[in-house]
């Protein structure tokens, strides 16, 4: 249910405006992964030295699992917004909260570091979202495998480890789906078991192979990481380390998705081109120029042609992009085809786009786009992080202003999105304005306080 009540109680709102008819041009910089960092912090958790994390995005989701890190005694230090410090030597137990862990997914990611460190740890459970369900039956399944005894009570996993060794035992596990945050935690919970670990259909995401670099650089024994059978030899102790968190792949697609919806040339860097194959595939496919050089990518676009996408796990079509795709297919020639297969509840930007004058049919989570001529500017309000971001990018094509709400969701993802955007030459400005979005547009997945939990 759209929690109106919550416009009611706050009636001022941060808001986007956007002046449509926009056409992009120069340079922008990519900010660190954010799925990447978010996994890093938990990991910070494996060893007792100091971990030095640089290229950390500023994001709302980043604080918040600080915050979680440090509920638990974790010391963070960044005032060094280049390089931050964290230090785990004096963690206690605990239970993570549900009020901190109701606020992002990713703090689940702490149960594997947390058993293998403390030989307990009880998290809340974490529930839905507005994107879908969220389940995490392999994260508890794979720990079971590992060693640990699952309980759930009072909506929370308890994890304990009940062997006289309080150490986890290496075995081979085979994942039901190659779920990105499953192969985290038990990565993170199989480094400090004893003997060899083998995941099998495991994810292959940038993100993990990401962990496995910084996990190897503390002392870990992991090969094969980006395959889908990661071995992991298990070690005694963990030192600590410095390391760089790559460019967000998902940020870089959405400002080349964006060039190409305003028949723009801009170059973003740095990225690490092939985390972005699939996209850059069907951007050529859909008529635009890209070139590559180095860690930088160039796009040059001057029409739009409809191509269909289905999403995949990595190396397949991100499901992060396809909000952001399905707006630059609003206006193409031709119709597009673009099929969620990753979250049964990621559509939420269709009857948006659709009052801003867009023809979209949506059924079983493929939605049909019929190329129009024009998109209306309309007052809207987002209601997870890629389909507001999906919908500012529509707004930039539209023909005349749009005012956009729900940002709490985009600064979950997005560094300085639309200060990045203005300097590519948007017109668009962040303000504090009375709530003014339609947001009678689609009842939400779940209710206001799922939504709250794991956001996308
Ligand atoms: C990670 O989520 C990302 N989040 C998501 O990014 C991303 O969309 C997703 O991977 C897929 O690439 C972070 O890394 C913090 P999954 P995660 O476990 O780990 C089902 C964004 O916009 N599944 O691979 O939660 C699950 O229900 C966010 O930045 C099970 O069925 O993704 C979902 O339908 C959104 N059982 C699908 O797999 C399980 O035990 C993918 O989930 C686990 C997952």
């Amino acid at each position: 249910m759209i929690c109106e009540n919550e416009n009611k109680l706050n009636p001022k709102f941060e808001s986007i405006k956007i002046n449509g008819r926009c056409s992009l041009q120069g340079r922008i910089k990519i900010s660190g992964a954010k799925n990447s960092a978010l996994v890093l912090l938990a990991a910070s958790l494996l060893t007792k030295d100091n971990v030095y994390l640089k290229n950390v995005p500023d994001l709302s989701d980043i604080r918040k699992m600080k915050n979680i890190l440090k509920s638990i005694g974790v010391k963070i230090d960044d005032k060094d917004r280049e390089k931050i410090l964290i230090n785990s030597g004096n963690l206690h137990f605990g239970n993570i909260a549900h009020n901190l862990v109701n606020e992002i997914r990713a703090s689940f990611f702490c149960i594997g570091p947390l058993l293998s460190k403390l030989g307990q740890a009880s998290l809340a459970l974490p529930g839905g979202c507005n994107i879908g369900e969220r389940r995490i039956e392999e994260h508890l399944k794979g720990l079971q495998q590992l060693g640990a005894t699952i309980e759930e009570k009072d909506g929370f996993v308890n994890a304990r480890i009940n062997n006289n060794k309080k150490r986890l035992k290496g075995t081979h596990i085979r994942l039901g789906c190659p779920s990105v945050g499953a192969t985290e935690t038990l990565i993170m919970a199989a480094v400090l078991a004893e003997g060899k670990t083998i995941i099998s259909n495991a994810a292959r995401e940038p993100e993990i192979q990401d962990l496995c670099e910084m996990l190897n650089k503390m002392g870990a024994k992991i090969t094969k990481a980006g395959t889908s059978e990661v071995c992991i030899e298990g070690v005694n102790y963990l030192n600590g380390c410095s390391h760089e968190v790559i460019p967000d792949r998902i940020e870089a697609g959405t400002f080349l998705i964006a060039a190409a919806a305003t028949l723009s040339c801009i170059t973003i860097s740095p990225v690490i081109p092939s985390h972005l194959n699939s996209l850059l595939q069907k951007l050529k496919e859909s008529g635009s120029d890209i070139s590559i050089k180095d860690d930088a990518i160039s796009i040059k676009t001057e029409t739009i042609k409809g191509v269909n996408i289905e999403t995949a796990p990595f190396p397949g079509f991100p499901t992060d992009l396809q909000a952001p795709f399905t707006a630059l297919m609003l206006k193409a020639t031709g119709k597009s085809i673009i099929k969620e297969t990753i979250f049964e509840n990621r559509m939420n930007h269709i009857d948006l786009l659709n009052k801003m004058g867009a023809s979209i049919k949506l059924e079983n989570n493929i939605a049909t786009v019929s190329g129009v001529k024009k998109l209306s500017g309309r007052n809207l309000k987002g209601s997870d992080l890629r389909s507001t971001a999906a919908i500012v990018i529509a707004a930039l094509t539209a023909d005349n202003s749009s005012l956009i709400e729900g940002l709490e969701h985009l600064d979950r993802g997005y560094e300085d999105f639309e200060f990045k955007l203005k300097k590519l030459g948007a017109n668009i400005k962040r303000d504090l304005t009375e709530n003014i979005a339609d947001t009678s547009h689609k009842q939400n997945f779940f209710t206001s306080d799922a939504q709250n939990f794991y956001a996308a």
